[in-house]
């Protein structure tokens, strides 16, 4: 894993990773091609954002003797998915792990003042003390990223991390000035947005293409 310029930045540069990205990429890629790709990178990105998960011994008995293992100790984790493409990241991380709790989050962004607005949100009432990871395949503008992260401070989580397929710097700059606590993980980092705030050169509408709505 890379760390980029900007100080909690990290890029997954993994030759899997970097392969499964690209497939992704294409325009002739499926629907359910699209779909499965998302499903292992987010495994891989799941991978890379739990590992500093604490540990504590455990005393164990294999089949032969005893031993002395590792089980996960401390926080639980609670991933929250920035709604609609955010839910396309949830299958692949819950593989890996399967008893995390989920938060989803819905805004939309008002044309006339241009703030993102809260149509929908649900969150585990324990979520405060978790370790929370918040999830959208595209960190393009980095508001909507902003204002999920802002819903989850004022419920109290404490430890975040952003994780992403796709970033900008814009958008780095974006959610990184407003919380500079907050962890982000991508794969890639693109060149910047075009006039409708698509990344390039991206993957196009990553909602569209996982749900299959155009
Ligand atoms: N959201 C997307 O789905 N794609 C982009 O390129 C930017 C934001």
């Amino acid at each position: 894993m890379g760390h980029s310029s900007a100080q909690n930045v990290f890029v997954v540069k993994h030759p899997l990773v970097r392969h499964k990205l690209t497939r992704l990429r294409e325009k002739t890629t499926s629907t359910a091609g699209f779909r499965r790709l998302v499903r292992e990178l987010s495994l891989l990105l799941a991978y890379e954002a739990t590992r500093d998960l604490k540990l504590e011994p455990v005393t164990i008995e294999t089949p032969l003797e005893t031993m002395e293992g590792e089980q996960l100790s401390g926080k639980k984790l609670c991933f929250v998915s920035i709604l609609r493409a955010g839910n396309g990241i949830l299958d692949g991380m819950l593989d890996l792990v399967p008893s995390a709790r989920i938060g989803q989050i819905g805004l939309f962004r008002d044309p006339e003042t241009l703030e993102a607005v809260e149509y929908y949100m649900k969150l585990p009432e324990d979520i405060a003390s978790r370790e929370c990871i918040a999830v959208d395949p595209m960190l393009a503008t980095g508001h909507s990223a902003v204002a999920a992260i802002d819903r989850l401070k004022k419920a109290g989580c404490e430890n975040i991390t952003f994780v992403c397929i796709l970033a900008t710097p814009e958008g780095v700059d974006c959610l990184t000035s407003a919380h500079p606590d907050v962890r982000i993980i991508t794969c890639h980092i693109d060149t910047g947005l075009d006039d409708h705030g698509y990344i390039r050169p991206g993957l196009g509408d990553a909602g569209d293409r996982l749900f299959g709505t155009k």
